[in-house]
């Protein structure tokens, strides 16, 4: 018991930042980093650019623990205490202020690179991402496009899913960071809490719940190989089921888990309980993998419109 109060007190206290509840849910906190930690951070991690922490990996850690102990090692202990509980699991990080790098795009961007890098490494370590090539990827959304998944589509909703479901890393946690912003109506993350989803118990209890389903990827994924696993692959520490489960990715090899994939994303896009959150350039949006869903809603069109995302994916290292 005294193990639990003393953690419990450790994780509350706070220093160089806030914690609110978001107005969408209680199961999503808000982290806004107070102006002096921005320009702190900013000044710690001016040594290195954004090249130098993607050649050498362990300035990442380095990244984050500049950033940790700012806040007196509060926010690293406050931030995972969020995204392991199965009640939240899910903060949007802002920063107050100006970091102070000058008013180019670019070094507004080499700072959020680097604030991204240091919550990510705060909560796990990202993982290599294959279709950008590094720890990380960044991508834009535009007007008009020509790729193979519904990844930069902007005139349609993007279903509910989970990541990293054809792969054979783990994929713990998703970050989710926006670097630039224009012409911009709609869109905003769509995130479902596997708790809130009123038909769990029909799809994790059901026949095909733990039958194993063929996943592979599109080309632009650049990953040739597919993994197979079950929609509900795991439960949690308190037998909650966890998930891993994308529509457009799964390879059902019959009629009965066609139907029963079918089904689930109907009812995932039919369901009331799902969250609508706006993401502010710069700011972050940082959920649980296996009990939250992502998605996106759709925007208007606009000949200009455009939109520079940044994602980590990641696990946790302990
Ligand atoms: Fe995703």
């Amino acid at each position: 018991m005294s193990t639990m109060m003393k953690e419990h007190a450790t994780a509350t206290e706070m220093h160089g930042f806030s914690v609110t509840d978001s107005p969408a849910s209680k199961r999503l906190k808000v982290v806004m980093l107070d102006e002096k930690t921005t320009k702190a951070f900013a000044e710690s991690v001016a040594e290195w650019t954004v090249q130098a922490i993607e050649y050498k990996p362990f300035l990442r850690f380095e990244v984050a623990d500049r950033l940790d102990k700012i806040t007196n090692q509060t926010l690293s202990a406050v931030l995972n205490d969020i995204i392991r509980d199965r009640e939240t699991g899910a903060f949007l990080l802002d920063y107050a202020g100006d970091p102070g790098v000058g008013d180019s795009e670019e070094a507004r961007t080499e700072f959020n690179v680097k604030l991204s890098t240091a919550i990510s490494h705060l909560v796990g370590l990202s993982n290599h991402d294959a279709m950008y090539g590094q720890y990380y990827a960044r991508f834009t959304v535009r007007n008009v496009d020509s790729s193979d998944s519904y990844l930069r589509k902007p005139h349609r909703r993007m279903e509910l899913h989970n990541d990293g479901t054809y792969v054979n890393e783990r994929t713990d946690y998703v970050l989710m960071q926006k670097l630039k912003e224009e012409n911009m109506e709609g869109g905003n993350s769509l995130i479902l809490h596997l708790d809130d989803w009123e038909d769990l118990e029909t799809f994790a209890k059901h026949p095909l719940a733990k039958q194993d389903i063929v996943w592979g990827a599109p080309k632009s994924k650049n990953v040739d190989t597919k993994v197979e696993h079950p929609v509900f692959f795991e439960e949690d520490a308190d037998g909650k089921p966890l998930m891993l489960y994308i529509d457009q990715f799964a390879e059902p090899s019959n009629k009965e888990q066609g139907k029963y994939l079918y089904e689930m994303g109907e009812s995932l896009e039919a369901e009331q309980n799902c969250l609508s959150v706006p993401v502010p350039v710069g700011s972050m949006l940082v959920i649980h993998n296996h009990f939250w869903l992502h998605g996106r809603d759709k925007f208007v069109p606009h000949p200009d419109l455009c939109r520079e995302l940044l994602r980590q994916r990641g696990h946790f290292t302990n």
